[in-house]
């Protein structure tokens, strides 16, 4: 698929914005802080209903504006549709499809799709275990945006959970009544049902994934790898693949520290506690991978998302925020040979030097908000 047309008004620094797109490379060349990455940031909204940047939606409602809109017009072979998310920061969101409001916002998902590479990126090699696992989320959803609802559902069943753990570990603190842990039973098994579900959809993401991260690490740094990608469970005893087998390992890992966990207040077992342990040859990217190669390895997972949801079907559009600059000559032009031939590319730079030759297409100058093309 592809974006035809991208407007908003009051997102980020743009009061108001009309940008129509081809097909193919197109680049956005301007000084920083002009507005760049804050378009880019847009279209990568529309597909995971969240920024790359920040956590929340208050930064991406321009100063001063009460919600923000990012409408797209978006071409799937033939089809056409037009999205629109209207942004309300402490209130619900909403959305469009096609001029109907009848939506929520999560149905958006599916219809514009797209695999961003930041800087920001450098945290999934560098950073927490959270970024690991949103990056696996996000792209379980892109696969499948009905992971989208098992997410949330994991969410409100872990925040439940806790409270009810955490009203037994006041209880006993304070020498109370001991609670019926009968209902404690109830959202052990929701726990283990949507955490199964969730589990099973990265574990299979991981196996799909890893021989394209191989692959596209190998061209990007020849004979730097091999890389390897290793799904970490929150417990030893969380070792299955099925859904079902999933369930019954998770209600026993539960079962297994549930006298910590009332102790504590928290759920200590679960998907929310997992991690995706990426090495480098033998060792582990994380605190061991020069700075040059930790570069190389988020690149190299984003490309591989890239590759892995063109297999799929419905091929995404491909974003490259400030990324040239950051490569060596050589892994720039590897870059971007590979990614020449994709569907929609949206590259940003700070000048025109830094988009490599062979990435031929639109250009567009960004400069104090204004958006031209040149
Ligand atoms: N909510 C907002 N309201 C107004 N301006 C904003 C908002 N969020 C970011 N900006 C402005 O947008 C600019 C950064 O835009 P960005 O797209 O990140 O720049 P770049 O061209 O370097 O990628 C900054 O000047 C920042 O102050
Ligand atoms: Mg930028």
């Amino acid at each position: 698929m592809h974006v035809t047309h991208l407007s908003l008004a009051d997102f980020r620094s743009y009061a108001r914005v009309e940008v129509p797109l081809d097909p193919g490379v197109t680049a956005f060349v301007g000084p920083n802080g002009q507005g760049k990455t804050n378009l880019v940031e847009a279209v990568g909204y529309l597909a995971t209903l969240g920024s790359h940047r920040v956590s929340s939606d208050a930064p991406l409602v321009r100063m001063g504006a009460d919600r923000a809109v990012i409408r797209a017009q978006v071409r799937q072979g033939e089809r056409q549709q037009l999205v629109e998310l209207e942004l309300n920061p402490g209130k619900a969101n909403r959305a469009r499809i096609n001029r109907s409001s009848q939506v929520k916002p999560r149905d958006v998902l599916g219809i514009v799709r797209t695999v961003l590479f930041a800087p920001e990126d450098l945290a999934l090699v560098k950073g927490d275990p959270g970024e690991r696992r949103r990056f696996l989320d996000e792209l379980i959803t892109a696969r499948a945006p009905r992971m989208a609802g098992v997410r949330s559902d994991y969410e409100r069943v872990l925040k439940q959970r806790n409270t009810l753990l955490k009203t037994a570990a006041l209880a006993r603190r304070h020498g109370g009544r001991s609670m019926d842990l009968s209902t404690l039973d109830v959202w052990d098994q929701h726990l283990a049902r949507v955490g199964a579900d969730l589990l099973a959809q990265r574990q299979d993401l991981v196996a799909a994934i890893q021989p394209l991260a191989d692959k596209a690490y190998e061209q990007l740094a020849p004979g730097g790898g091999p890389i390897g990608l290793e799904y970490k469970p929150s417990s030893p005893g969380i070792v299955g693949h099925a859904r079902e087998e999933l369930y019954e390992q998770l209600i026993a890992a539960v079962a297994e520290v549930r006298k910590q966990e009332i102790e504590r207040g928290v759920t200590l077992v679960g998907p929310h506690r997992d991690d995706l342990v990426l090495k480098l040859g033998q060792l582990p990217a994380k605190g061991y991978a020069s700075h040059g190669e930790s570069w190389s390895y988020a690149l190299a997972l984003r490309l591989a998302s890239y590759d892995l949801l063109r297999a799929e079907g419905n091929e995404p559009v491909l974003i490259l925020d400030d990324v040239f600059a950051e490569l060596d000559a050589r892994r720039r032009e590897r870059l971007a040979e590979l990614v020449a031939p994709g569907e929609q590319v949206l590259v940003t730079a700070a000048v025109d030097d830094d988009v490599p030759g062979v990435l031929t297409g639109t250009r567009f100058a960004v400069s104090d908000g204004a958006v031209e093309r040149v």
